[in-house]
């Protein structure tokens, strides 16, 4: 089998029309505006349909890609996933999605587990099918409907969640490669202080009473983040070596602005290099990472050529990054949302 060179040629995101504003949650628990803007800077965010799952939204950020940059999926030969609200525990969403977006039967379907980190991981094994020459056109989504799995009666995490999906192409390419470097770690210790209940009856001693919902302590993860996210952003750069003037945009997964923050003060990364799409979509999991992306594209700020450190932590506790350079195809139509 010949190696073989990924790049990253076109991007498509959606979210639901309905808007949850803080206003709209003052109403449903003990909170306000300004508590949740100081605290997260999330304004509001979007909310699925009660009949509309993840599935639903990838569609829309696929058909969203194609009409963008004029691509036809029909050939694509690997769906990669990155969710954890699937529609079901089984079938998968990428399974779903190759009747629904009328992909050839011979493609390979995978959902990814890996929470808000699992944009971050579901786009390196994209690199690594197409760079060994296993695949040749893989669709990367990173695609969540968190309002189905949040709890509106817990003001600590009902304020943060967000539902929406994001997906990228990643193809063989004669030349370019859009990956410069990784980096990742997991902390499975850490995994009682954010977790959905599945199958079994005990997490590490912790109350599984609770049905269905998302359970976090919020205090822990943002001090496990703020510790570990800026070690790992280093180390992404020490393999370079590249300098934090190599990297044009730093996109963080938008968990929160006060996460945000520090990370950029302990990288040396200014705040005006940043990109997320926590303000108006709040935490969306495995969507924030590609939501920020295409937001920068069309607000115009991010640009081909330049070089992008994308870094996605969570539940697991999980942490990944990638430094990449930015150089998709042409976009033929402009995006409507
Ligand atoms: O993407 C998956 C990974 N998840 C994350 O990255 C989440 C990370 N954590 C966070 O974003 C923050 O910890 C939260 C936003 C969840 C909470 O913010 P915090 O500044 O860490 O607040 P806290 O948990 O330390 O709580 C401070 C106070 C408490 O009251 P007392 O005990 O001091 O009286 C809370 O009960 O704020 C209270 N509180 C609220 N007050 C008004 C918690 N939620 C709210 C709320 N409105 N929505």
């Amino acid at each position: 089998m010949e190696q073989s060179i990924a790049r990253i040629t076109a991007i498509g995101s959606y979210v639901p029309d309905k808007k949850m504003t803080n206003f709209d949650l003052e109403k449903l628990v003990e909170t306000n505006d300004e508590w949740i803007v100081q605290r997260t800077g999330i304004r509001e965010r979007r909310i699925s349909e009660p009949d509309q799952y993840t599935s639903d939204l990838c569609v829309s950020a696929a058909q969203d890609l194609m009409r963008r940059y004029d691509k036809s999926l029909v050939d694509v030969d690997l769906i990669l996933v990155a969710t954890t609200t699937p529609d079901f525990i089984f079938p998968s969403v990428a399974a779903i999605l190759q009747d629904k977006l009328g992909i050839s039967r011979s493609v390979g379907v995978i959902d990814l587990s890996a929470a808000c980190s699992g944009f971050v991981y579901a786009l390196h094994v994209a690199q690594g099918m197409v760079a060994s020459g296993l695949h040749r056109k893989v669709l990367v989504f990173g695609a969540d409907t968190m309002s189905k799995i949040t709890d509106y009666t817990d003001r600590s995490t009902c304020i943060l969640f967000g539902d929406g999906a994001g997906v990228v192409l990643v193809e063989t390419d004669p030349e370019e490669s859009s990956f410069l470097a990784y980096h990742q770690g997991t902390e499975g210790i850490g995994g009682a202080h954010v977790y959905l209940k599945g199958i079994a009856e005990n997490m590490k001693g912790t109350d599984l009473s609770n049905t269905g919902t998302l359970v976090q302590n919020g205090r822990e993860v943002f001090r496990w983040a703020v510790r570990n996210v800026p070690e790992g952003v280093k180390a992404i750069l020490a393999k370079g070596p590249f300098t934090t003037n190599d990297v044009d945009w730093f996109i963080p997964h938008s968990a929160n602005l006060r996460i945000i923050e520090p990370i950029c003060e302990r990288t040396g990364i200014p705040l005006e290099r940043t990109l997320y799409s926590l303000v108006n979509f709040g935490n969306t999991s495995a969507a924030t990472i590609p939501l920020a992306l295409d937001l920068g594209i069309r607000e115009g700020k991010l640009r081909d050529g330049e070089r992008i450190l994308i870094y996605g932590f969570g539940a697991g506790l999980t942490h990944a990054g990638l430094l990449l350079n930015w150089n998709l195809d042409p976009e033929v139509s402009i995006s409507s949302v």
